[in-house]
Parts: C-alpha cells; sequence; structure tokens
C-alpha cells in the first residue's frame, strides 16, 4: 500500500456519501489526515462511521456552502491554530433533480442557489483556505461533470461556471505554488446517481462511451489522489476528463 499522503491534511466536501467517502477510502488507505465536511450531519455522520469500521478516524464538520457564514466556519475550523493544509476537494455538489433536468423557468433564487453551491462557494472555500493551502504549498480538485461540455441545464451551467473557475483558481492561486485543477467524471455509480437518474437515462448515457465499463465512485478517487499527489507537482490549470470517452462522443443529456 503506498503511503503517499502520510502526515498531509486534506480537507473534502461532500463527503456525506458516493464520491465524498470514496475519495476520504482512497486518501485514507494512503495515510491522509481527513477532515470531511457536508451540509447534511446524518450523512456526513455515516461515513465517519464507514471509515471508522475500516480503522480510519477523521475530523467532520457540518457546513452549508451555500451561506458565506457556512464557508467561514468550514475555514476558521480548518486553519485553527495555524494548521497547514495540502488538499482541497471542493466536491459538494446539487447534482440532481430539478437542477439536472431544467433550464428555463428556474427564476433567480434557485439559479443563484445552484450557482453558490455547485459554482461560488468553491472558489469562495479556497479562498479562505488560502493561507493553509499556501502553507503547505497544497493542491485543489474542482469535482465538475461531462454535464459541464453541453450546458443544456442548471447543472451544466454550474459546472462550466465551475471549469471557468477553476481557471481562475489556477492562475491566482499559482505564485504560491497551489496548484488547481477539475475532474470532469462521466456517469459514475453513487446511491444519488442510481437512485435520481431513470434506469433508461443511466443506461443511455453510459451507451454512449467508448469504453463498455461501469463508472465506479473509485476511479474518480484514483484520479483525485493522483492530481493531489506530488506525483502531479507539474500539473496545473488543468481539466481532467474520467467517463469513458463519453466527451469523444459529444455527449448529449
Ligand atoms: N455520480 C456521478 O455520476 C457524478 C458525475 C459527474 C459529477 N458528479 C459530481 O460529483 C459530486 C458528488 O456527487 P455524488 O454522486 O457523490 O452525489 P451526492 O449527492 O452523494 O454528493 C453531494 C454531496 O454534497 C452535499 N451538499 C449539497 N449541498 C450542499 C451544501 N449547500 N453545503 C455542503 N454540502 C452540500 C450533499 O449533502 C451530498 O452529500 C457532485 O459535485 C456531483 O455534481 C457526480
Amino acid at each position: 500500500m503506498r503511503q503517499g499522503f502520510t502526515g498531509k491534511i486534506i480537507l473534502i466536501t461532500g463527503a456525506g456519501g458516493g464520491l465524498g467517502l470514496a475519495m476520504a477510502q482512497r486518501l485514507a488507505s494512503e495515510g491522509a489526515e481527513l477532515i470531511l465536511s457536508d451540509v447534511n450531519g446524518e450523512r456526513l455522520q455515516a461515513s465517519a462511521q464507514t471509515l471508522l469500521e475500516q480503522q480510519v478516524c477523521c475530523r467532520t464538520v457540518v457546513a452549508d456552502l451555500a451561506q458565506e457564514s457556512g464557508i467561514a466556519a468550514l475555514a476558521d475550523s480548518v486553519c485553527a491554530d495555524a494548521a497547514p493544509l495540502h488538499g482541497l476537494i471542493n466536491n459538494a455538489g446539487l447534482a440532481y433533480g430539478e437542477v439536472a433536468h431544467r433550464f428555463t423557468g428556474l427564476g433567480l433564487a434557485k439559479w443563484q442557489h445552484f450557482l453558490t453551491v455547485n459554482s461560488l462557494a468553491p472558489l469562495l472555500l479556497a479562498e479562505a483556505l488560502r493561507p493553509a493551502l499556501a502553507r503547505a504549498r497544497g493542491a485543489i480538485v474542482n469535482i465538475s461533470s461531462m454535464a459541464s461540455y453541453a450546458p443544456a441545464t442548471a447543472y451544466g451551467v454550474s459546472k462550466a461556471t465551475l471549469n471557468a473557475l477553476n481557471y481562475g483558481m489556477a492562475n491566482a492561486f499559482a505564485a504560491e505554488g497551489i496548484r488547481v485543477n477539475a475532474i470532469a467524471p462521466g456517469i459514475m455509480a453513487t446511491p444519488a446517481s442510481k437512485g435520481s437518474l431513470p434506469a433508461e437515462t443511466y443506461a443511455r448515457v453510459q451507451a454512449q462511451q467508448l469504453l463498455p465499463l461501469h463508472g465506479e465512485a473509485s476511479d474518480i478517487a484514483a484520479l483525485a489522489a493522483f492530481l493531489l499527489s506530488e506525483e502531479a507537482r507539474f500539473i496545473t490549470n488543468e481539466l481532467i476528463s474520467c467517463d469513458a470517452g463519453n466527451r469523444m462522443r459529444g455527449w448529449r443529456l
């Protein structure tokens, strides 16, 4: 087992299951000290319990990233005692339901909510954590989506905006040695994606892949671990698809 993250502190948002939990498990297996956050306290505790059963302890912080006060409270908790932060994974997101299906008729408040959680919170959290990331010459991974390539829904727009912010963040933070990259997952098996997408949609999107494979949360976890690792020290400002070639097929809803 590689231990490339021993002594390294990594914060994962939206860690109450799915991709967030898979990334926590992967990084813990390589020795990382984890801080997990989510707006949903019950889901967060369930993730912590799953890790505990695997002999992994983590810190948990309940925070609503739709609120500036939630972002500030999370950052204050992470930055206490001038601790360094080696990695931030901006994974929290609204991905299913109305945000995934609609483009028109949402109204200002909903657009603001979706864009706040999916696009702006990653930037504002990274800004608030910048001193801690700079102390460690840390790395940020923003979890985007293949939906960002064809933004025909509020979700796609919010993730396309995140891609643009990924570029801005990489430029703004580079002078302090902070690397910033994004991952655009294809359709990955998580309880949320399986539970929210109709089986027909799931199968149809999967059938558009070049590779006839089932995307697993562990596929994203492996890429995130690489991007946070020292092996990726020369990589910043990238958006990397992990979608079995779906983007190459001109993915459509
Ligand atoms: N699973 C997929 O197929 C897939 C594909 C592309 C992108 N993604 C992205 O990956 C991420 C995780 O997806 P998932 O499938 O594990 O879904 P998920 O719903 O299990 O994970 C998202 C987490 O974000 C949290 N969250 C929502 N609003 C929040 C807020 N205001 N503050 C803090 N946390 C909040 C939720 O409670 C949830 O635990 C999301 O950003 C999603 O857009 C997933």
